[in-house]
Order: C-alpha cells, then sequence, then structure tokens
C-alpha cells in the first residue's frame, strides 16, 4: 500500500526515489544495528527513513545502492518489512540476526547459515501452507558461506527454529508466568533429535516470503548464548560477539553477490 502523492510505502515510509534502485537488503531486527552495518558497507551511508521499528539507511557499494532495513521483532514486523520492501523493487534479503544455539557444538560467536526454518512463526503461513518449505535461495547461502570463509568466522549450515514467542515457544521458564505451557515443554530436546541448531524468531518469514515472492532470501545468526551449556542467561561480551560476527559475515557476502557474474 502506498500513500498518495509521495508514493511512499505506508510502514516503512520510503518511495523508489529513496532507494534509488536497490536490489539488496541486509535486515537487522533492531534498528539501531542499521547505522553499524550501513556503515561498513559504505562509511558515508545515510539515514533515508525511520518510522516505528523500520529504519532504513542507504549504502553505496561499487556504484550499487544497498538498503539496511530494520525489521523490529518476530513474524508481522518483518512479514510487512519484506513485503513493502518487495513492492519498491528489492530482490535480495539477507536477514542479518541473533540465536539461541540448542547444540553442545555451537558456540557464542559462531555464526549459524539457515538453510531451511522450522515455521513456528505464526505469520508465513497466511502467504503460504504450513507444509510449504521455509528454505533459503542457494545463491545467499553459497555467498554467506564464502564470506565466513574469508572472514574466518566459524559457521554451521542448517536448520533454525523461528518462535512466534522468545519466552514459552522457546521453552524458557524466565517467563513472567514461571512455567512452560505444556504443548512447548520438551520442545528443545525435541528440536535436538530433529537436527535444529538454534532458536530465533524471523528466518522463516523472510525464507517463506521470499520464495513465494521470487526473491532471493537468506539468514546469517550470531549466535549469543548457547541453552545447552548456558541456560537462559545472555551476556553482553557475548550479544556484541554475537552481532558482530553476524555483520562482518553479512557485509562480505553482499559484496561477494555483487561481484558475481549475476550480481545485477
Ligand atoms: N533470539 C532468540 O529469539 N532467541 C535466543 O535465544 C536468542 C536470540
Amino acid at each position: 500500500m502506498q500513500m498518495k502523492k509521495s508514493g511512499k510505502v505506508y510502514h516503512l515510509n520510503l518511495n523508489k526515489d529513496q532507494i534509488q534502485g536497490a536490489k539488496y537488503v541486509l535486515l537487522p531486527g533492531d534498528p539501531f544495528r542499521c547505522e553499524a552495518i550501513a556503515k561498513k558497507l559504505n562509511i558515508q551511508s545515510k539515514q533515508i527513513a525511520w518510522k516505528r521499528e523500520y529504519r532504513t539507511w542507504l549504502s553505496k557499494v561499487n556504484d550499487k545502492s544497498i538498503l539496511t532495513t530494520s525489521t523490529g521483532i518476530g513474524g508481522p514486523s518483518t512479514s510487512i518489512a519484506i513485503d513493502e520492501l518487495a513492492q519498491l523493487g528489492v530482490k535480495v534479503f539477507i536477514r542479518v540476526g541473533t540465536t539461541g544455539a540448542i547444540r553442545k557444538k555451537v558456540n557464542i560467536g559462531d555464526v549459524i547459515i539457515t538453510s531451511g526454518a522450522v515455521r513456528f512463526d505464526g505469520t508465513s503461513t497466511q502467504y503460504a501452507p504450513i507444509e510449504y518449505p521455509a528454505v533459503a535461495h542457494y545463491r545467499v547461502i553459497n555467498a554467506l558461506v564464502e564470506a565466513a570463509h574469508q572472514q574466518n568466522v566459524p559457521y554451521y549450515v542448517g536448520i533454525a527454529a523461528s518462535c512466534a514467542t522468545f519466552y514459552p515457544g522457546q521453552e524458557r521458564k524466565e517467563s513472567f508466568l514461571g512455567f512452560v505451557p505444556r504443548r512447548f515443554q520438551g520442545l528443545t530436546d525435541e528440536l535436538r533429535r530433529l537436527n535444529v541448531l538454534c532458536y530465533e524468531m524471523e528466518a522463516s518469514v523472510v525464507l517463506t516470503l521470499c520464495s513465494v515472492m521470487r526473491l532471493m532470501g537468506g539468514c546469517v545468526l550470531g549466535v549469543i548464548l548457547n541453552r545447552y551449556k548456558d541456560g537462559e542467561k545472555i551476556a553482553l561480551e557475548d550479544l556484541e560477539k554475537g552481532e558482530e560476527n553476524a555483520i562482518k559475515v553479512a557485509v562480505r557476502a553482499i559484496k561477494i553477490l555483487l561481484s558475481s557474474k549475476n550480481g545485477d
């Protein structure tokens, strides 16, 4: 939906002129992560919009326009960001997020490149039935893997569980409720046995919507805690380490995609 006269999409408050033909977007959840990402792409990047949780910066890399847009937390706000960016002509979507690992082998600061996501998000089923897979585009996966190698960031490629809530849906007893509803008790162990690597809240929406809309989607998630080893607590330095590595890999992946044969 566009506003009359300005042609701005309603929630992102952006129009086609402002994004200068951008085909690529990096998608952090947190609006306060946009500036660091955009300036890593190019120090001269500029903020072009900020409405609610949606903050957008524009960067130039090799004369190409690249956006960084925050999605807010969770499925509904992420779906709006992707839908409206697609309306403006963006084609490649890379989520740059954080995650809680559920497997012993995964360490804080590693990144998880999602090949697919379990659709516990509660939003993506309004774009495609639950049987539809949430899978990343192979070119985005390849670029993220190459980027992790180049940056010497340890990585895993695999499946994330994208949940509609941070607390009960990720089996956290620390919720105000103080208990986990029965349907989520034992979920973490079940997901481990199903070869799922981590919990987060947006990947399945990015991947499902991109596939449905014939766009290229992928996610890189910085590990900020390990539920197997650390329980439910997150340390500030671990958050920073996870974020920093995910940003490093995502920014390099954009440059790899731009320099590839089909980089246009
Ligand atoms: N994000 C989540 O959704 N869960 C975590 O445990 C960490 C980050």
